[in-house]
């Protein structure tokens, strides 16, 4: 039954011996059952290859001469994804696997492209011979269709993995691109809010530095009468309050800022602005500390920085009930200045901690415009930094700021 087998023995080289051979093929789950003469058979029509990591035993499409038996080493079965130049590792196989009986058995071109993964030794055995062995016994048969169901599987497996995790990548995309329209829809909007901000703000400021002034002049009209003297500060303080809110949506509705950079000692910066806060916080029995372990220059636009300083110390300052605290921090962190605000006031919910950057997002306060946090992050950002925010609900808030150093 094997003459035909002997007949092409000439054709193959003989590096490894015989009996290696045979107690390969006799290890093989394909070749279980057969007898030693068959075994023996088997590996003199059998042909030895070596291959170094990375070199392609056959390529996909390409026409199947041959049937394989892995001796030692690793291959991995690569299929090409469609429209791209990428393999796809649908499998790996190993010592004592086969593998190339696929297009032998339909007759078609091969279905995927085998790599060495590692070096690796096979032994090969022709198309002809591989279907005369097929033909004489009926259970290697068997046993290549349970290997061909095997592979089949494992690629479904891998399919549906990759098919999940295009999925989420899909998944993600969308979420993306749904965000970056929400964005769009949202920059649109502000960009008209923005023209007539400016417009209305520049009209209403010179009034509101007239209110302000004759509050004053009244206040010094009347210096010995405590009501007078009560009502005009609040007019002055409101008047500042509608000032800020008014240079916020100003900034805001200016879009892309241009920064006039100076070299700043952050230290004293941040000293200054607490002398200029600490006065209002003594008022509202609000403790604050500084703490800085630093002595470093950062390049920053002042006005901006200043902006940024006082949107995060009013923020805290509407959160702390009366004995708050707020704590500032400079650290140094390789080519960071990191600047930390802590309050110990009522904190945040997860889901306004999530939003706080958001523009005209204003939550639980009387009269915010909801632009403090957007101009923060925006100035930040503009100075190559970052902001990261942590909160939790009634026991306060961090806000932590890292700019380069200069
Ligand atoms: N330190 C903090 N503690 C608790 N909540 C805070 C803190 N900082 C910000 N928030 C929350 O984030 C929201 C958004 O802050 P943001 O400064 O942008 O707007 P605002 O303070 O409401 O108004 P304004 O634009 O006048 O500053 C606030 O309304 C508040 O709910
Ligand atoms: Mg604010």
């Amino acid at each position: 039954m094997f003459k035909f087998l002997l007949l092409r023995l000439s054709q193959y080289s003989k590096v490894m011996t015989r009996e290696k051979k045979i107690e390969i093929i006799k290890k093989t789950e394909v070749f279980k059952n057969l007898s030693y003469e068959d075994f023996r058979q088997i590996a003199e029509v059998s042909k030895e290859l070596n291959f170094k990591k990375g070199e392609i035993i056959f390529e996909e499409n390409s026409n199947a001469d041959g049937f394989y038996i892995i001796c030692n080493g690793e291959v991995e079965i690569l299929k090409k994804v469609e429209d791209t130049e990428q393999n796809e590792i649908l499998a790996v196989k190993r010592d004592g696997d086969v593998f190339g009986e696929m297009a032998i058995i339909d007759d078609l071109p091969r279905s995927a492209t085998i790599k060495a993964k590692t070096d690796i030794t096979l032994l090969k055995l022709s198309r002809d011979i591989f279907n005369e062995l097929l033909k004489s016994f009926s259970h290697i048969a068997l046993e290549i269709a349970r290997n061909v169901c095997s592979t089949v599987r494992s690629t479904n497996i891998n399919y549906i993995r990759d098919l999940e995790k295009r999925n989420k990548q899909l998944k993600t995309a969308y979420q993306k691109l749904k965000k970056t329209q929400n964005e769009l829809i949202q920059a649109e909007k502000l960009s008209l809010v923005g023209k007539f901000a400016s417009l209305i703000i520049h009209d209403i400021k010179n009034p509101m530095s007239n209110i302000k002034a004759y509050a004053e002049l009244i206040s010094m009209n009347y210096p010995n009468d405590p009501k007078t003297n009560k009502s005009t500060n609040i007019i002055v303080k409101e008047v500042e309050r509608l000032n800020n809110m008014a240079s916020e949506l100003l900034e805001f509705s200016r879009g892309d800022m241009q920064l006039n950079k100076t070299p700043v000692n952050i230290s004293a910066f941040i000293s200054t602005m607490i002398d200029i806060v600490k006065e209002d916080l003594k008022n509202k029995d609000i403790i604050i500390s500084f703490n800085d372990n630093i002595d470093s220059i950062v390049l920053v636009d002042i006005e901006r920085m200043k902006r940024v300083f006082l949107n995060l110390i009013t923020n805290s300052a509407d959160a702390l009930l009366t004995g708050g605290k707020i704590s500032i921090k400079l650290n140094d962190e390789d080519n960071w200045i990191k600047w930390s605000i802590q309050d110990n006031g009522f904190g945040m919910e997860e889901e306004t901690l999530n939003r706080i950057f958001e523009p005209f997002f204003s939550y639980n306060k009387k009269g915010g415009t909801g632009l403090g946090m957007t101009i923060v992050k925006n100035i930040i950002e503009k100075h190559s930094g970052h902001i990261k925010c942590a909160s939790k609900k009634n026991h306060g808030t961090k806000f932590e700021i890292f700019l380069p150093k200069a």
